[in-house]
């Protein structure tokens, strides 16, 4: 039997290549060899109060970029959370396991109340509760999670443990961490930092659906030095990212030439530049065209959405029943 594989994303769409070096290529690798679910995480986004239709629109928008993408609704199932209802219901079961304090510990309750002190609602205390139903209602093996969910995986393996040993079941696996370390490629910025986000600096990021302009600007005015004074020097940071994305995104003799230009002091950060913008234009046009025929086939994204709510549910409610019978739930009136 093939191990589940199970990892939601938020809905806030506008992917940009970060996400997609990052952590989307490791999913269309695991939709070969698991049995994937991937959802969107509309009920986590609660937490802010997000506009309704805004919610739908952006809930629609990385439904599309993550079809664009390559996540295969054949090969994978896909869907949206607020579309099981099983999930609403076993996060309530949940909370009777999680305690308090636990969740008052976890760092990203911590820094969540500390950023939006006028809103610190129940719901952002049992998020990690919330994400522990999404995993454990498929009774998940392997979660790919980047870095700052390890510890929300690690409560959900505390709750999934405390459930068994309280009723006495060997019930839910203890879902572990896909480690993708191993293929995980760190994605720069544009503004010379670490790490191309979208809360980062504006300019930061460049968008699978951004305007080909828009890309030569940004790409334009990323931070370089001075040049190069001496043969085979080392590069500064904000050098070194602007080569990792060329060798992401142009071909083995543009990136040759401009390492060759770099180490005998000649390259022309103008001309780089320009490069690297036209050969970042050039990947992402495929993905551009994919998702502007996706947002124009609402036909096709609808049945998508529905026939992998369709399908999770059958997963979903065959846990959420054995829950039921384990917590002395079902059948009370014979
Ligand atoms: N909390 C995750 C994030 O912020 C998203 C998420 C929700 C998730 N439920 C999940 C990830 C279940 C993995 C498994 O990115």
């Amino acid at each position: 039997m093939k191990q589940r594989v199970l990892s939601g994303v938020r809905s806030t769409g506008n992917l940009h290549l970060g996400n997609y070096f990052g952590a989307i290529k490791n999913f269309l690798e695991m939709q070969e060899n698991y049995e994937c679910y991937f959802f969107i995480a509309n009920l986590h986004a609660l937490t802010t109060h997000p506009d309704p239709e805004l919610l739908k629109k952006s809930v629609r928008a990385t439904l599309v970029e993550y079809i664009a993408c390559g996540l295969d609704p054949e090969k994978s199932t896909i869907y949206v959370q607020s579309d099981l209802p099983e999930i609403s219901e076993l996060y309530a079961l949940l909370n009777m396991l999680a305690y308090k304090g636990e969740l008052e510990k976890c760092t990203s309750f911590k820094e969540k109340i500390k950023k939006h002190k006028e809103n610190i609602n129940a719901g952002l205390l049992t998020y990690p509760v919330l994400m522990a139903a999404d995993i454990l209602i498929h009774r998940a093996h392997k979660v790919p999670v980047g870095k700052d969910q390890e510890q929300h995986l690690e409560m959900t393996r505390n709750f999934a443990l405390r459930f068994n040993h309280l009723y006495g079941v060997n019930f839910f696996p203890e879902p572990e961490a896909f480690d993708m370390s191993g293929h995980l490629v760190k994605i720069p910025g544009l503004d010379g930092s670490g790490k191309m986000g979208k809360s980062e600096s504006e300019g930061n990021a460049i968008f699978l659906r951004e305007d080909a302009d828009l890309i030569r600007k940004k790409v334009m005015r990323a931070k370089t030095d001075t040049g190069p004074t001496q043969p085979n020097q080392q590069k500064p940071d904000e050098i070194k990212n602007l080569f990792t994305l060329m060798n992401l995104v142009s071909k083995k003799e543009t990136l040759q030439f401009f390492e060759d230009a770099y180490n005998n002091c000649t390259i022309r950060y103008g001309d780089f530049k320009k490069q690297l913008a036209e050969d970042i234009i050039q990947f992402t046009n495929p993905f551009k065209e994919k998702i502007s025929a996706l947002e124009n086939d609402t036909k096709y994204i609808n049945n998508i959405a529905e026939s992998g709510a369709e399908k999770a549910r059958v997963s979903a409610a065959k846990t959420l029943d054995a829950v039921h019978e384990i917590m002395g739930l079902k059948s009370i009136w014979k």
